[in-house]
C-alpha cells in the first residue's frame, strides 16, 4: 500500500493535498451545530448528481415521451421510485442545508475580511443552484413545470424593448415546447452541474486560503504556537471533523429517509399535487406558485404592481448578498459579541424571510400583498440600513482565543 502512494506520490501531488486540505487544515476547535452544513451541502451535491445519473437512464427528453418515461421510472424502472424521489427530495433537502450554511455566514459574519471570496463565490453557487432546480423542475413535463416555466420565462418579456425577443430566444418557440424542454435538459444534465462542481473546488480553495471562521469570529491563525507555528485554537480536520460530521450526516441521513419513506411530497411541499397531471397548453392551472425554495423571492416579485419593477426588485434582492460584505461595518464579526441592533435586525429580517416563503405560496389577496409589501421592506433594510445600524450597533469586547 505504501509503495503504491509512494510511487502515485512522486508522479501527483496526493499526500500534499491530503495534508493541505484534510490532515494538516487546521480548523477552529469551537465548531458548532452550524458547521454541519457545509460537509451536507456537499453530500447533497454528490448525491443529485449520482441520482441524476440514475434518472437520464431512463428519462426521455421528448415533450410526448418526458411525462410517461417519469411514470415509468416510478413503476416499472427497479428501484426507480427511490432513485426519482431521493432526486426531487433531494432538490428540497438542498436547499433546506444551503440556507441554513448561509444563515450560519450571516451570524458569525463568515462573509467578512478575508473571507469576502468565499461568500462571493457562495453566492455564485447558490444562483447556479437555483437555475439548476429551475431547469430541472420542467422535465417531468407536468402542469406545474410547464406553467411555472411559463410564468418564470414570460417575465423576460418585462425588459423594455428586447423583452419578448429575449423570452423567445429562450423558449426557442412561441410557447414553452419541446425546444425548450431539450435545452433545459442539456442545461440541467451537464451545463449548470459543471459549473457548479468547479464552483465548489473554488469556494473550498478560498476558504482554506484563508482559513475557517468560527462561532467567536476570532482569527485563529493570528494566534499561532510560536515552535510549531501551528494555530494554538486549531486542530487538524482529520481526524476530528471528518468523524464529526459523520455524525452529522448520519442525522440527516435518518430525515432524509423519513421524508422519502413517509412523505415525500411532504404534503405539496416538496412536490406538487398539479404535477401529477401531464402538461397542458391550453389548461392553465387555477393557482401557480413555485416550490418554496423559490417562494420568498416569487412574493418579493408580486408584491410590486408594476411587472418590470417587480422583476427589478426580485433580482435584487438575490443582488444584494453579494454586496453583504461590505455592507457590515460593525468592528466584530460574530452575533455573539454584537449588540441588540443587529439581533433585532437579524429576527425582523428571519421573520420576513419565512413571511415571504408563506406569502410566496398562497394566492394573493389584498391584505397578503400588504403584508408581502411590508416584508419585502424589510428584507431590503436589513441590508440597505445595514452600513448605519451596523455602526451604531454597541458591541461587546472579542477575546483573545475562541470559547470553548
Ligand atoms: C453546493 C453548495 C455549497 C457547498 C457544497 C459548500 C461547501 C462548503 C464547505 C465544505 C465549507 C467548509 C465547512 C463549513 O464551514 O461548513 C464551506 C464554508 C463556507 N461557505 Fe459554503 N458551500 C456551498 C454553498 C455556499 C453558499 C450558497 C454560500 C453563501 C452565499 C456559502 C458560504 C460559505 C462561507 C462564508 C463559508 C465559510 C464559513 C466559515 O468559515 O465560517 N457556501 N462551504
Amino acid at each position: 500500500m505504501n509503495k503504491m502512494l509512494d510511487w502515485v506520490d512522486s508522479r501527483f501531488p496526493l499526500m500534499s493535498l491530503w495534508n493541505e486540505h484534510l490532515a494538516k487544515y487546521y480548523a477552529p476547535k469551537n465548531f458548532n451545530f452550524w458547521y454541519y452544513f457545509g460537509s451536507l451541502a456537499l453530500l447533497m451535491l454528490v448525491l443529485q448528481i449520482v441520482t441524476g445519473i440514475f434518472l437520464t437512464m431512463n428519462y426521455k427528453p421528448d415533450a410526448e415521451l418526458a411525462f410517461g418515461s417519469v411514470e415509468y421510472i416510478m413503476r416499472d424502472v427497479n428501484y426507480g421510485w427511490l432513485i426519482r424521489y431521493m432526486h426531487a427530495v433531494g432538490a428540497s433537502f438542498f436547499f433546506v442545508v444551503v440556507y441554513l450554511h448561509m444563515f450560519r455566514g450571516l451570524m458569525y459574519g463568515s462573509y467578512r475580511k478575508p473571507r469576502e471570496l468565499v461568500w462571493l463565490i457562495g453566492m455564485f453557487i447558490y444562483v447556479c443552484l437555483m437555475a439548476e432546480a429551475f431547469l430541472g423542475y420542467l422535465l417531468p413535463w407536468g402542469q406545474m413545470s410547464y406553467w411555472g416555466a411559463q410564468v418564470i420565462i414570460s417575465l423576460f418579456g418585462a425588459i423594455p424593448y428586447v423583452g419578448e425577443d429575449l423570452a423567445l430566444w429562450i423558449r426557442g418557440d412561441y410557447v414553452i415546447a419541446d425546444a425548450t424542454l431539450n435545452r433545459f435538459f442539456a442545461f440541467h444534465v451537464i451545463l449548470v452541474p459543471l459549473i457548479l462542481l468547479v464552483l465548489v473546488v473554488l469556494h473550498i480553495m478560498a476558504l482554506h486560503e484563508v482559513g475557517s471562521n468560527n462561532p467567536d469570529g476570532v482569527e485563529i491563525k493570528k494566534n499561532k504556537d510560536p515552535k510549531t507555528g501551528i494555530p494554538v485554537d486549531g486542530i487538524p480536520f482529520h481526524p476530528y471533523y471528518s468523524v464529526k460530521d459523520i455524525v452529522g450526516v448520519t442525522v440527516f441521513l435518518m430525515l432524509f429517509a423519513g421524508v422519502i419513506f413517509y412523505a415525500p411530497e411532504l404534503g405539496g411541499y416538496f412536490i406538487e399535487a398539479n404535477n401529477f397531471f401531464p402538461a397542458d397548453p391550453l389548461k392553465t392551472p387555477e393557482h401557480i406558485a413555485p416550490l418554496w425554495y423559490f417562494t420568498p423571492f416569487y412574493a418579493i416579485l408580486r408584491a410590486i404592481p408594476d411587472k418590470l419593477m417587480g422583476v427589478i426588485a426580485m433580482v435584487a434582492a438575490i443582488g444584494i448578498l453579494f454586496a453583504l460584505p461590505w455592507l457590515d461595518r460593525s468592528p466584530v464579526k460574530s452575533i455573539r459579541y454584537k449588540g441588540w441592533i443587529y439581533k433585532l435586525a437579524l429576527t425582523l429580517f428571519i421573520i420576513s424571510f419565512f413571511g415571504l416563503c408563506y406569502l410566496g405560496m398562497v394566492g394573493p389577496t389584498p391584505i397578503k400583498t400588504l403584508f408581502a409589501q411590508i416584508f419585502s421592506a424589510i428584507y431590503f433594510a436589513f441590508f440597505l440600513l445595514m452600513p448605519i445600524y451596523s455602526k451604531l450597533d454597541k458591541t461587546k469586547p472579542v477575546p483573545e482565543r475562541v470559547t470553548d
